[in-house]
């Protein structure tokens, strides 16, 4: 796990983009794990312009997102399919076809998680993952106390995540309670991760991971520990190194 401060928050959405970046360019059918909030819009605002000025087929390339608000209508502008189609997918040449989210209906959820979990690893699994994180070392929608096996399933929010995500909505109240997101384990499949933190906000759990030197399912992005290929880009206000 190594840990980059690169000063301000544009700088590392712009770092993170780059790489990205590079990965599409890289591999024409590269899979992109994708993650939503605050943090990584300015990420998506960098990669679009990056397309726009350099041509990239983004034909072959597959993305699928960490997470989705369970049973949330799909065209609400609080969903995160809305979230990637306003600040991503709608600007750049990629058809609905090319972009996936885990389901979020009660109809057949198992075997839905399962066939999701199923296609991240067919042929290839995903060769570039962005992580975001909570505040309470949550990456997607897993929480503390996830175990670290975990797949793609149903996962109730804690007080902390809904109360973080309060300021996306009109009051916490319309928060949902449930999400349905990737598990542990099928993030830890991926080829190579990048966990972006940037804000004040953030400092106190980058801290903690920096220090600790075992996994532990309390803190679920500790279980990066485990993983070869992770990047953890912060900018000053989160960095781990004050
Ligand atoms: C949500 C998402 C996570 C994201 C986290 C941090 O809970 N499910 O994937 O990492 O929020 O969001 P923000 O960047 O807004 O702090």
């Amino acid at each position: 796990m190594e840990f980059i401060n690169l000063g301000n928050a544009s700088l590392a959405a712009q770092y993170v983009a780059i790489e990205l970046f590079r990965e599409i360019k890289r591999n024409p059918h590269t899979k992109l794990g994708l993650a939503t909030g605050g943090t990584m819009e300015p990420v998506y605002a960098e990669l679009v312009k990056l397309l726009k000025s350099n041509p990239v087929d983004l034909s072959l390339i597959q993305t699928f997102n960490l997470d989705e608000y369970f049973e949330l209508d799909k065209q609400s502008p609080k969903s995160y399919l809305y979230y990637m189609k306003h600040h991503l997918f709608d600007h750049i040449d990629i058809k609905p076809e090319q972009y996936y989210f885990p389901d979020n209906d009660r109809e057949n959820l198992d075997e839905d998680n399962k066939a999701y979990d199923e296609l991240i690893m067919k042929e290839h699994p995903i060769h570039l993952q962005l992580l975001g994180i909570g505040t309470n070392g949550h990456i997607g929608f897993n929480e503390p106390g996830t175990p670290f096996t975990s797949n793609t399933r149903m996962v109730d929010l804690s007080e902390e995540t809904i109360r973080a995500n309060a300021r996306f909505f009109d009051t916490i109240d319309e928060v949902p309670t449930q999400a349905v997101t990737m598990g542990i384990n099928t993030i830890m499949q991926s080829d190579r991760i990048i966990l972006l933190a940037t804000g004040e906000k953030k400092q106190s759990i980058i801290r903690q991971l920096y220090d600790m030197t075992q996994p532990n399912e309390e803190i679920p992005a500790s279980v990066l520990l485990n993983h070869p290929n992770v990047l953890i880009i912060t900018d000053n206000e989160a960095s781990p190194y004050k």
